[in-house]
């Protein structure tokens, strides 16, 4: 195994190694969880695997998670097709967000993989939220350690004719939240999903949010991925969010997304 990090604190790709191992080998796999803890992100080159191998990789990792309206192949509901083309008149991700953030207890993590892409772009870029969380100054983390955020999904008419497999789920969060596995603190909130600061006042948290969103967007907290036909993507989803390029318009991008079950997110003081 070789691991070539993208940046100092976000996103490697792991050279050497075939996913469908780790549903086996759990010496692989602890080796792969601890390198995916200290990277936030890790992408993998060439893999070959079935819908039901992706499952089963997704599988060692937790339960899986059931997007709520999105459409799925192989008639499996844990199996989210990402898809875009020339008749498309939006792309999955366009929007920086934590994937699900507005369920109770949104997915801990996204295992995508593209099998077609365009000729150029179509990139990803994820943002690492401990960092962004520390950029600020103390007073402001301790100010937004006490704040808590609506974040609600409304996925009507998103996926044209396809039936959601549930309704559009909405929950509050803290704005701030600790990493069950590592223990540290990150910002937990998202263009995507995050409505509203409940403590404060509509125009308060209008002017919040714009200024942290700013600060999601900031480069300097980015890893940008140039996927590869049979790229895969292993992302957290508690400490990260991302946003997905539509810059080849007309041309085809084509994956499958496995996503796993997380827990009700929450801030250890
Ligand atoms: C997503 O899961 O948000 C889409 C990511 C991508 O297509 O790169």
């Amino acid at each position: 195994m070789r691991v070539e990090k993208l940046t100092t604190t976000i996103g490697a790709i792991v050279h050497g190694v075939d996913l469908r191992a780790v549903v086996s080998d759990q010496s692989l796999f602890n080796d792969i969880h601890e390198l995916w803890m200290d990277n936030l992100v890790l992408f993998f080159r060439d893999q070959r695997f079935s819908p039901e191998q992706q499952l089963a990789i997704g599988e060692t990792f937790g339960e899986l998670h059931i997007h709520p309206a999105a459409p799925y192949v192989s008639g499996n509901p844990a199996l989210m097709e990402i898809h875009t083309d020339a008749n498309s008149s939006r792309n999955n991700g366009a929007v920086w967000h934590s994937d699900v953030s507005a369920d109770e207890t949104p997915p801990m993590a996204s295992l995508l993989r593209i099998h077609r892409i365009p000729a150029r772009g179509g990139d990803t870029i994820w943002a690492n939220m401990y960092e962004v969380f520390a950029s600020f100054s103390k007073p402001m983390q301790e100010f937004l350690k006490g704040l808590h955020a609506v974040h609600t999904a409304n996925y009507s008419g998103f996926y044209g004719d396809h039936l959601p497999q549930r309704e559009s789920p909405s929950a509050v969060h803290p704005v701030v939240r600790t990493h069950p596995v590592t223990g540290r603190q990150g910002l937990f909130v998202n263009r995507g999903f995050t409505k509203q600061i409940c403590e404060l006042e509509d125009q308060e948290s209008r002017s919040l949010l714009s200024l942290l969103y700013k600060r999601v967007e900031d480069s300097v907290y980015h890893c940008r991925f140039q996927w590869q036909e049979n790229s895969v993507a292993l992302w957290d989803n508690r400490c990260t969010q991302h946003l997905a390029l539509w810059d080849y318009f007309p041309e085809s991008r084509s994956g499958t997304r496995v996503t796993i079950a997380g827990d009700k997110p929450f801030l250890e003081l």
